[in-house]
């Protein structure tokens, strides 16, 4: 484990929500406001409900795109999914469609569009949904309780549908010219980097799963500084969210790693906006709060370390899996809705344990069954082999071959 003391949780997450990453040789811990740097401490925010979204995993238009392997084929196949931009609603020509494209800001003012006054704008905002993305990804039902009207709370999540094109057709060309805009991360081993096809992408949740010890929060750290990094270098020149679970995020880790990166350690962490969940609800909670800075700053990485931890603890027994996986299902789709609609690289990471009725071959699974199966775009498996060497292995995949993998735990972070 790491070498630094605990972190006092009552220090390092003031009244649960974000601050930067705490400790090291940077006491003062700033707090987030709406400019940046000043003292409003986003809290307390509400959730929303993202079950009947009916978000495209990005998981199956990866599977999708990767089997459409002739661009001439591409330009004639039409899909949807949840893409910002608006297509031409009228019928053209196949080589036009692409380009008749038009982005849309969406992050205009909720009062924008059209048969929202200043009241419902009001009210819509106090609940936390400020632009036409938050409410064209929002459900009916929580907005109805807001503005009183089901069917109202429809044709407005409807209208910001269509204004943000989230339910026009386009070609799978189009579709592929956005994958290429997929941003990666180096993970910092070049032998993970390549299996990963270079790096963990944008716009996906990648769940990192493995018994303890496996490397799970090492890898977390080592990203969260490699976002940091110049694209030339395999970074994003981004920052980093991070939510602990299990108290294990360590600013001197941090350092070390970034240190060894070449990076100013002390910026390193004030890059990085950390807040410890203390329940499955204030993960939850936290997950919407991670949006509103990610409207604000340059955020290309959310790290959930652990995101079963508090589930799995909260809802033990048979008895309770059919609530908990409700709501993980939420958390999950959540997680997936936030890196689809703001180009984030979401890592969640996930406890392995052992089946009892397998005789042949691996007994151990990854916990959280069929809805992180479903929800994680990529799954690395990683395990234990001598000393600080670890084996990776990516799972599940439609778009990985597979393969494994070994890199080293060390002073300087994950290295090949
Ligand atoms: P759980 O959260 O318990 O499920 O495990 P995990 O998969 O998150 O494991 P973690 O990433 O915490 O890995 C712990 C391993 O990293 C241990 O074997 C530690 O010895 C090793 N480790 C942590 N910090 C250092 C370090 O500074 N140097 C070296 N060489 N190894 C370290
Ligand atoms: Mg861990």
């Amino acid at each position: 484990m790491a070498t630094a003391p605990a972190l006092d949780p009552t220090i390092s997450n003031e009244e649960g929500t974000f601050s930067t990453s705490p400790g090291g040789t940077t006491p003062s811990r700033r707090r987030l406001s709406a400019t940046g740097g000043g003292d409003r401490v986003y809290k307390n925010l509400p959730l929303t409900h993202s079950s009947q979204l009916g978000l495209v995993s990005s998981r199956h238009r990866v599977a999708f795109v990767a089997e459409v392997k002739i661009i001439a084929t591409i330009k004639n196949i039409y899909i949807s999914g949840p893409l910002l931009s608006v297509s031409s609603k009228k019928k053209k020509p196949d080589a036009e469609v692409a380009q008749a494209t038009v982005e849309v800001n969406p992050e205009l003012d909720v009062e924008e569009l059209e048969g929202i006054g200043r009241v419902t704008g009001a009210k819509l905002k106090e609940k936390g949904y400020y632009t036409v993305r938050d409410v064209a990804f929002a459900s009916a039902k929580e907005l109805a309780e807001i503005i009183g009207n089901e069917e109202r709370a429809a044709q407005i999540i409807e209208a910001a549908r269509k204004m943000l094109g989230l339910h026009s057709f386009i070609s799978a060309l189009e579709v592929y010219e956005r994958r290429k805009k997929i941003r990666r991360i180096s993970t910092g081993v070049r032998a993970l980097d390549e299996l990963l096809g270079g790096g963990i992408e944008t716009r996906s949740v990648t769940e990192i799963a493995g018994e303890f010890g496996s490397g799970k929060t090492q890898l977390c750290h080592q990203l969260a500084v490699m976002v940091q990094l110049p694209e030339e270098r395999g970074g994003l020149e981004a920052k980093a969210i991070y939510i602990d679970t299990e108290n294990t995020f360590r600013p001197e880790r941090i350092m070390q790693i970034a240190r060894a990166r070449g990076l100013d350690p002390d910026q390193s962490l004030h890059n990085i906006f950390y807040a410890r969940a203390y329940s499955s609800d204030h993960q939850m909670i936290l997950v919407e709060q991670a949006k509103q800075i990610i409207k604000q700053h340059n955020v290309a990485l959310l790290v959930v370390d652990s995101v079963i931890a508090h589930f799995r603890s909260e809802f033990p027994g048979r008895e309770n899996l059919a609530e908990r996986q409700q709501k993980l299902n939420k958390h999950v789709a959540d997680l997936l809705r936030l890196a689809d609609a703001y180009d984030v690289a979401v890592v969640i990471t996930n406890q392995v344990m052992a089946q009892p009725d397998v005789f042949f071959g691996n007994p151990l699974r990854p916990a959280g069954g069929n809805i992180l199966a479903h929800g994680a775009t990529y799954r690395i498996w990683l395990r234990k082999s001598k000393e600080n060497i670890r084996i990776a292995k990516i799972f599940d995949s439609p778009y990985h071959p597979e393969g494994e993998v070994s890199f080293r735990i060390t002073e300087e972070g994950v290295v090949d």
